[in-house]
């Protein structure tokens, strides 16, 4: 699939073509001062959101090409961060510079990725799932910041939520087109803002939030440094998504034991398509052969067409 079209008008976000998810409506305050928070953290996150614009797995994702599998994975992490960020702004909901930016109706994701989680991994998903290393790394600190220095927990929230609602629906829609979900939302709860109906006006109500928070200019500039510190975090779970793609891939080519432990068809993996399509005819012949051989099945199959072989070659030269 090169590329994927769809939109939000309520969004004002657009549409993902070639990789590139492209918005038609980029939001412009003509009243923002340079000295607002909202500015600042745009300003001071521009290089490293095009860094994680530019992962790979990013842009895998935006082109479809996402195994159900790292998906899943993708959702636990997500569960894992939205579950510490979410219980640590709970904690310090009276604080005054987070009660401003409290809107658990509205925003709060955790629910909805337990749902997700749920319909990925079944009725006892919570013994089945861990955190990830990358993962656990993120938690950690928002934890600490919520414990020590809850003022920063603003500078995670702001990644997070911006984030998902400027380009939520889109990736919804990639998703369960990608990996066939179900049009009625599960497996994709987490991309759905149930009681946002307008996502542009809601980002501007959190940004004059953001913005009428009394701070001094050292707090913000703590603010900006640990937004990109947040995105750094996402991004180091990207790579570890993009890894653990490449693990599944291989094992695939392997025929290894993580593929047996893989439900469905795995040859319907984008990453298993797009491997098979770069490595030609010839290589996705040697590796259907190799996978035959190393199966008993396929080893009593070869045998049996040998000896049938063998047997009309000598009838026909009797
Ligand atoms: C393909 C990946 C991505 C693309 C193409 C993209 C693009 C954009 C664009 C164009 C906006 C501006 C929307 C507007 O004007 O309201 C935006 C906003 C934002 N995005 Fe992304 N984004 C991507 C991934 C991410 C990721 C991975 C994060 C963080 C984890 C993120 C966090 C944010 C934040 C915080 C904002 C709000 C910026 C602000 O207005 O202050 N984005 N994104």
């Amino acid at each position: 699939m090169s590329s994927v079209k769809t939109e939000d008008s309520a969004t004002g976000t657009g549409v993902v073509n070639d990789g590139r998810l492209v918005y038609k409506d980029k939001e412009v305050n003509e009243n923002a001062r340079p000295e607002d928070l909202s500015e600042m953290l745009a300003a001071g996150t521009k290089d490293v959101h095009d860094k994680a614009e530019n992962t790979q797995f990013v842009k895998d994702f935006l082109r479809g090409r996402i195994c159900k599998e790292v998906f899943k994975f993708g959702a636990v992490a997500l569960y894992y961060t939205y579950t510490a960020m979410e219980e640590e702004m709970e904690r310090n909901r009276e604080h005054p510079h987070i009660a401003p930016l409290y809107f658990p109706s509205e925003l709060h994701r955790h629910e909805a990725l337990a749902r997700d989680v749920e319909y990925f991994y079944g009725g006892n998903w919570k013994s089945q799932i861990t955190c990830s290393t990358a993962t656990q790394r993120y938690v950690d600190r928002i934890r600490e910041l919520g414990r020590d220095d809850p003022v920063l927990l603003v500078a995670h929230a702001y990644t997070r939520y911006m984030g998902d609602l400027s380009g939520g629906q889109v990736l919804k829609k990639v998703a369960q087109r990608a990996l066939k979900l179900p049009p009625t939302g599960e497996g994709v709860h987490f991309y759905q803002f149930d009681t946002i109906h307008n996502a542009k006006a809601f980002k501007q109500l959190y940004r004059s939030r953001m913005n009428e928070l009394e701070l001094d200019a050292e707090t913000k500039e703590r603010l900006v440094k640990e937004a990109v510190k947040a995105f750094n975090f996402n991004i180091e779970v990207f790579q570890e998504l993009e890894e653990l793609g490449k693990t599944i891939e291989e094992d695939v080519l392997d025929g290894g034991p993580v593929h047996g432990d893989i439900q469905g068809d795995i040859s319907k993996c984008p990453y298993y398509a797009a491997k098979m399509a770069a490595s030609g005819g010839s290589a996705y012949a040697c590796q259907m052969a190799m996978s035959v051989l190393r199966n008993p099945t396929g080893q009593v199959l070869l045998a049996v067409w040998i000896a049938a072989l063998a047997g009309l070659t000598a009838w026909f030269f009797m």
